[in-house]
């Protein structure tokens, strides 16, 4: 069963991630980190630059890959992931720009794309710690509900919600949002010798369920962290307000 952590708030949360971040790299300094894009991680991301200006915490050795850009998009679109993530973490922290690993969006060659990322993950030794958002539909990355989920590294097609989602980052225009996305597979995830799922907010809350309690389902991406060996699931109060087995 999937290892649950309730905070107090979304702060809390957000502060026990970075420092349990901090703590991973002051054991390890080369630690390799899958990391999320979305509204949840932005604390956490906040969080992470207050250790760094305090001399807490020393990334120049460590490793980042992000799970997933839009397609069509250029890296230095003010729109992309990257620029989220440059805007968040990566302008304001010590991390080595070429350990920062990204999909290419404005790529014209998508297939090789994902190939060269899979290979740039096993070149790094793999991920340690892959923290994951939650999709108000169960995505992670953008692994789509489904009948089949795509392993490896590919192109996604946005569901509708997904889009809604992402509206914030294309001035509320969900017209404007991309239809297709590259993003980790599943097994890319589930090959992160840690997972931390983090969701927050009500919204989350019946996802988070159906996540944790619910069948193992490609109609649910996320469930499929039920059969990670590592994975912990880190709530706010608000998201882990259905009823759940909590287990501390
Ligand atoms: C996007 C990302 C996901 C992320 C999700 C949740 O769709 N591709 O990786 O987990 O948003 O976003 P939020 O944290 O804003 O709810």
């Amino acid at each position: 069963m999937t290892r649950v952590r309730v905070f107090g708030g979304a702060d809390a949360l957000a502060r026990a991630l970075a420092r349990d971040v901090a703590t991973g790299l002051s054991r390890d300094p080369q630690l390799v980190l899958g990391l999320p894009t979305g509204r949840t991680p932005i604390p956490f991301y906040a969080e992470l630059v207050r250790l760094y200006r305090a001399q807490r915490v020393d990334f120049r050795h460590a490793t980042t890959f992000n799970l997933d850009e839009f397609l069509g998009i250029e890296p230095d679109d003010p729109r992309s992931y990257r620029a989220f993530m440059r805007h968040h973490l990566f302008d304001h922290v010590n991390l080595t720009a070429r350990r920062i690993h990204f999909l290419n969006g404005a790529t014209d060659d998508v297939r090789r794309e994902c190939v060269r990322y899979e290979r740039a993950i096993a070149r790094a030794g793999g991920i340690d710690v892959q923290i994951l958002g939650l999709g108000l539909n169960g995505h992670i990355g953008f692994n789509e509900p489904g009948r089949a989920l795509a392993a490896r590294t590919h192109v996604a097609r946005l569901r509708p919600p997904s889009r809604h989602a992402n509206a914030a980052l294309f001035g509320n225009r969900v017209r404007a949002v991309p239809r297709e996305a590259l993003s980790m597979g599943m097994a890319t995830i589930l090959q992160a010798r840690r997972i931390v799922l983090i969701a927050t907010g009500a919204s989350k809350a019946r996802c988070v369920e159906r996540m944790i309690e619910g069948p193992v389902t490609p109609r649910l991406p996320a469930s499929f962290l039920q059969l990670h060996p590592n994975a912990e699931v880190w709530l706010d109060r608000a998201a882990a307000a259905a009823k759940l087995r909590i287990t501390k």
